[in-house]
């Protein structure tokens, strides 16, 4: 039933506006992808274009053999769960999950039956004979994934489908999604903003950026190696900070940047170091000490918050405005010179220029 989708070197415009740039993605059976990136970057759009309901300037979009570009909507056979995909109001429950299968010219016991079946899989069973009206936000979200999975599609699609929930239910019907599309082995695209939500459902997710993919790969990836600035960024790693091998001793490099910055990094925790590069680290990846050092950055700190765990640091250092953590056990003051030492679990090194 199942089959990998693959998006070649797609372009999309609105009018005389590129929304998407020669945007290429392969998602394999039965895997779930998720697109993650600001407002307005593309992710709809992208829906849009592999649904039907946009057809692309250039590119190509495959669902296993099948040529889908310019294939009419309706003869897509997608589920689709959108934030907003009303369901029929004046159909109950049970007809409102039986409809697509009604489509399909199925027999009107065997649909009933279907549908009762993938209702009790969805927790509805009590809830049948309910009009959408007579739902909460969440019951109602829960029939357009029953009504999207009951036709088995060999894609699903959802666009935001937890948005309109509060926290709990949202991480108890993102759980529920995951174990739906894995136990019917579907090939599944997922869009959202929220990098958790991202990252906890997906197989691999696709950091998009004004139209353009800037890295695809595992959330275990993305999180802990990003492969460019933005990525960088987008994952929590807000100093960067441009520095030049000058010693090599084993495993450890000895980095240096303007104005006495000096640091020690080894490339056993963090990967081959090129001799110009950039340093990226969270702030629980830059420690503050008073103590004079050796090596590290020469900081003045401003602004302390506390964070339960730790406390943060704004700092001003050679290298610029950067955000330093220290311990609860010896707090600093605004206006304390300091110097931040990079901790390696925190830290991840990007080529030369990114920053
Ligand atoms: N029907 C339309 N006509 C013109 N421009 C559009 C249309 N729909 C979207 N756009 C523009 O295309 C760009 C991409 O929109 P898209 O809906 O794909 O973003 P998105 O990533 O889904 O954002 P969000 O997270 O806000 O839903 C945006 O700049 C948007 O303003
Ligand atoms: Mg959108």
């Amino acid at each position: 039933m199942t089959a990998p989708l693959s998006l070649a070197n797609l372009t999309a415009h609105y009018g005389t506006t590129k929304v998407l740039d020669d945007l290429s993605l392969d998602v394999g059976e039965g895997e779930l992808v998720s697109l993650l990136g600001a407002s307005g970057c593309g992710k709809t759009t992208t829906l849009r274009l592999i649904a039907g309901f946009l057809v692309p300037t250039a590119g190509t979009i495959h669902l296993g053999e099948t040529d889908l570009t310019r294939l009419p909507a309706h003869r897509r056979n997608i589920g689709l769960v959108f934030q907003n995909y009303a369901l029929f109001p004046h159909l109950s429950v049970l007809d409102n999950v039986a409809f697509g299968l009604k489509q399909r010219g199925m027999a009107s016991a065997a649909r009933a039956e279907r549908a009762r079946a993938m209702l009790a899989r969805v927790g509805l069973t009590p809830l049948e004979e309910r009009l959408p009206g007579e739902l909460s936000g969440g019951q109602r979200q829960r029939v357009a994934l029953a009504r999207a999975l009951v036709i088995e599609p060999p894609l699903l699609m959802f666009d935001e489908p937890l948005s309109n929930l509060d926290a709990k239910l949202r991480v108890d019907m993102r759980v529920e999604i995951r174990q739906l599309q894995r136990a019917n082995n579907t090939t599944a695209v997922f869009v959202t903003h929220d990098q958790e939500e991202a990252f906890s459902i997906s197989d691999r997710v696709a950091i998009m950026d004004a139209g353009r993919i800037r890295q695809f790969d595992a959330p275990e990836t993305l999180y802990q190696r990003p492969a460019n600035a933005f990525v960088a960024r987008f994952v929590g790693f807000e100093n960067l900070i441009a520095l030049e091998a000058r010693r090599r001793e084993g495993a450890i490099v000895h980095a240096e940047g303007p104005g006495g910055i000096s640091v020690a990094l080894d490339q056993d925790r963090l990967g081959a170091i090129p001799d110009r590069f950039t340093l990226a680290t969270r702030p629980d990846g830059l420690r503050v000490t008073a103590q004079p050092e050796a090596e590290g950055i020469p900081a003045s700190l401003g602004l302390r918050t506390y964070l339960g765990r730790a406390y943060h640091y704004q700092a001003e250092t050679p290298a610029g405005h950067l955000v330093a953590s220290g311990p609860l056990s010896r707090p600093l003051q605004s206006g304390d010179q300091a110097r931040l030492v990079p901790e390696a679990e925190q830290c991840c090194i990007l080529p030369e220029g990114e920053i």
